[in-house]
């Protein structure tokens, strides 16, 4: 996206991020989007995990103190977040406020505690969803799901139907580890409940790939839901990547020069996903023996009691004769728009999902938490541009999805055109008079309704 030169006159917008990778990229790309329709930003943050703002100079920043650490417990890192900073946040805001007036705040939909700091302090509130409606719509269902003895999970249901939610099976139900599923359930009540009650929501998604759950939404929520997405093809690969936390390797792309189109697989679990020991060298293993060369993230945390490569097997990287390359993270935006990619082994983080599609990259997906489960399913059985591994991770069955993908045949090449189709329809909806570009100028409508009130 050019910087054009807008006049700064749609007002100031407070953007709050959840400080996660996969939360921070879409707002601090909304950020800029916004930001070129006019409004003046500014991002308040988290110490931790904050933002670099030497890689936005035309963006205000606020850090807010709190002692965050990512090493507790996944679910008690989201609860703690939205009870530490609560004040710090108040604060903050109401600094800002004395100083100058602002049109709206932007809050991503986790930090559930900035509904009641924006009540107290008059300031409409518009929530991001950094993921798609369709595993909301899931969110959405958990006291009807508790109702009716999905929830808890039996293992003996795993793959019965969910009738409600066409066509997720108990097992792809956005489900997270826990010893206590109560508070589970709690945050996500808080977090539907918030957003309910804001002003209107922002989506990272688009109209065509979601139009059922949008429906379906719309008829629970009454209020604006604004489908402005891909945010990230906004950009171009290359400069979309600011906002990676992690140093990106770019040594993959000449790397990835080398190869022939669609020969490589791109494998890459996102920022939070974990996985075992076993799992990892079955993967290794069934990467191996597809022949394909593959270009695997491999993050320290990654493989569970794990900082680094210490359980690849001895020989497997030097008898694959450079087949296979690993990193700590990469630019994979830009990997996935590399013509040498021909599939992406994911864990269907929605970010990932989005450019995935956006590339029209075939996916095998891996999900392994809460909304991944989702977005697995209907990458596989409703958009139908990937394959799930079904029966967990095993080398031989790995090897098999690959080749199904990657190879020729006939279901892998369905699969391949559905996904060069869905791009298309990605395309064309930022196009002037495509559904997500006029969403977004009903956006900037509505928000500067707002600062009108607030002038
Ligand atoms: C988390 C949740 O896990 C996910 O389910 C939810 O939808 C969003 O928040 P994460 O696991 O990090 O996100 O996955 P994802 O949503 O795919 O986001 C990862 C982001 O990091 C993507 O934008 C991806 O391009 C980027 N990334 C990933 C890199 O820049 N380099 C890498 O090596 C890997």
């Amino acid at each position: 996206m050019q910087q054009e030169a807008v006049q700064r006159n749609g007002g100031r917008l407070l953007l709050i991020p959840f400080p996660l990778q996969g939360h921070i990229n879409p707002m601090l790309h909304l950020a800029q989007i916004l930001h070129s329709k006019g409004f003046s930003i500014t991002i308040i943050h988290t110490t931790f995990n904050a933002p670099n703002p030497s890689n936005y100079p035309h963006f205000t920043f606020c850090s807010i103190q709190q002692p965050l650490s990512q090493t507790q417990d996944f679910l008690d890192f989201l609860l703690d977040l939205n009870v530490k900073c609560t004040t710090p946040f108040h604060d903050c805001v109401t600094k800002i406020l004395s100083q100058e007036p602002v049109a709206c705040l932007i809050s991503d939909a986790i930090c559930y505690f900035t509904q009641d700091v924006a009540d107290t302090l008059r300031l409409p509130r518009i929530v991001l969803r950094t993921g798609a409606l369709s595993s909301f719509l899931a969110f959405a269902a958990f006291p009807l799901l508790r109702q009716k003895g999905y929830i808890p999970i039996q293992d003996c249901k795993l793959e019965e139907e969910v009738t409600e939610l066409p066509p997720l099976r108990v097992k792809d139900l956005p489900m997270i580890k826990t010893e206590e599923p109560e508070k589970y359930y709690e945050l996500l009540h808080r977090v539907v409940n918030t957003t309910k009650n804001s002003l209107g929501v922002i989506w990272n998604s688009f109209e065509e790939l979601e139009s059922s759950a949008l429906k379906t939404l719309s008829q629970e929520f009454s209020i604006p839901m604004f489908l402005i997405g891909p945010f990230h093809d906004y950009f171009s690969a290359s400069s979309s990547s600011c906002s990676s936390l992690i140093l990106q390797d770019q040594s993959c792309i000449s790397w990835l020069d080398k190869h022939t189109p669609n020969s490589v697989v791109y494998v890459s679990f996102g920022s939070v996903a974990e996985i075992t020991e076993t799992d990892f060298l079955e993967m290794a293993w069934g990467l191996a023996n597809t022949n394909h060369p593959f270009l695997w993230v491999v993050r320290p945390g990654l493989i569970k009691g794990s900082k680094g490569l210490e359980h690849i097997p001895s020989g497997l990287m030097d008898n694959l004769e450079g087949r296979g390359l690993i990193v700590k993270w990469a630019p994979q935006q830009e990997i996935l728009a590399h013509s040498a990619v021909g599939a992406f082994w994911t864990h269907n983080g929605w970010n990932s999902t989005l450019e995935s599609i956006c590339e029209g990259v075939p996916m095998l997906c891996m999900p392994c938490l809460s909304d991944q489960k989702v977005n697995a399913r209907y990458v596989s059985h409703v958009w139908r541009v990937g394959l799930q591994l079904e029966k967990g991770v095993e080398r031989g069955e790995i090897e098999r999805a690959i080749r199904k993908l990657m190879d020729d045949n006939v279901e892998g090449k369905e699969i391949r055109d559905r996904a060069l189709k869905l791009k298309e329809e990605a395309k064309l909806c930022l196009e002037k008079g495509g559904s997500s570009c006029s969403s977004l100028e009903a956006l900037v409508t509505y928000i500067s309704s707002f600062t009108f009130q607030a002038s």
